[in-house]
């Protein structure tokens, strides 16, 4: 056993965006494609779908954005409308509660609109089968009354463009995914781009950075780009608290360290459901909501945030059995296997 101070529960660094994050993330939000840094495959798709729908002076067609949580979906969206010269309208898949509630946002899109689905996973099933008639015809059917009585009143939309974003492409239903013209795949960035993401971001800021800090916080941000700013401005506050406000590498070591994070990028939630499947389940396999409960964890955060980013790495192994440490873990964490 290691030592470990069970009355503090570490927080996870690498965790979804805050409501205030949100409102700094609109700042250092890329607005255009040639501004979006890296997924180059992508952006070149996209360029030549937005070309395209624009020489057929056509609505493009809808969009599918998935990959994990900070990776540049909802900025995607947006530059997506942007370029297009198109209205932007936000909804979100647990938001959309009735079928009434998707009804009126639809029959209120005008030509060209861009409608972004963020969490398009969360919709439920009836709401999801609307959408996509919507998506196929541009025809809204929906049942009025009940029983006997019932009829179908048909509204006709003006043609329009769903983005649809999601961490978890499994769990949309075929028929959904089937009404998508391009289905993006958002993967992890490399080294070199989050050095460029953060350069971009410290100027916006005003950040005096030095470059091996700039390579630091590219190498702990776990090749995320929310986490690389999220880095970038708790680096800044130190600065600003301890000395001149420049940010040089010391003083950037020494505010990963306050914030416990591991020259691998490992938070300390990371770390802990490391020790947490090599302590009490000797090293796995061990099922995702054992896992969860004995970690005190959520599930989907595990799902979401971390697993991801341990598989990437090569901590964690997925078996039908579940999850498995593997030895870079144990190596990593300090304990051998049993
Ligand atoms: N390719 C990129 N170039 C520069 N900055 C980026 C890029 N991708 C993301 N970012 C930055 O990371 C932040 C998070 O991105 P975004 O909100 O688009 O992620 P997301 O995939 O929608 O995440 P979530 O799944 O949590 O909604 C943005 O504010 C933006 O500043
Ligand atoms: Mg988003």
């Amino acid at each position: 056993m290691i030592e470990r101070d069970e009355g503090i529960v570490p927080q996870a660094v690498a965790d979804g965006a805050g409501e205030e994050e949100r409102q700094v993330e609109v700042g250092l939000r890329p607005l255009t494609l040639s501004d979006f840094v890296g997924q180059d495959i992508i952006k070149r798709n996209l360029s030549i779908l937005l070309e395209a729908a624009k020489g057929r002076g056509e609505p493009t067609e809808h969009v599918l954005l998935y990959g994990n949580p900070g990776l540049g979906k909802t900025t995607l969206a947006h530059i997506i409308a942007r370029e297009m010269g198109s209205n932007f309208k936000v909804t979100s898949g647990p938001v959309l509660e009735k079928v009434g509630d998707l009804a009126s946002i639809l029959s209120n899109l005008k030509k060209g609109d861009v409608l972004f689905i963020d969490e398009i996973h969360r919709l439920n099933r009836t709401i999801e089968e609307v959408l996509y008639g919507a998506m196929e015809d541009f025809v809204l059917d929906i049942i009025v009354g009940k029983g006997p009585t019932a009829r179908t009143l048909r509204l006709n939309l003006e043609p329009f463009t769903v983005i649809g974003a999601t961490t978890r492409l499994s769990l949309l239903s075929a028929p959904l995914r089937d009404r998508f013209g391009a289905v993006f795949h958002l993967n992890y960035y490399s080294e070199e781009d989050l050095q460029a993401i953060v350069r971009r971001s410290a100027s916006i800021l005003h950040v005096d950075i030095d470059d091996p800090s700039v390579a630091l916080l590219s190498t702990r941000c776990r090749f995320t780009p929310r986490i690389a700013n999220r880095l970038l401005r708790r680096v800044r506050d130190v600065a600003q608290i301890r000395g001149s406000g420049a940010v040089d590498e010391s003083l950037a070591l020494e505010a990963l360290a306050m914030l416990e994070i591991d020259p691998l990028g490992l938070d300390a939630v990371d770390r802990r459901l490391l020790v947490t499947i090599i302590e009490l389940f000797h090293g796995g396999p061990v099922g995702l909501s054992t896992l969860a409960a004995s970690s005190s964890e959520e599930i989907e955060t595990i799902e979401n945030v971390h697993e991801p980013f341990l598989l990437r790495i090569g901590m964690l192994e997925r078996t039908p059995r579940g999850r498995v440490a593997t030895p870079r873990a144990f190596e990593h964490i300090g304990l051998r296997p049993s």
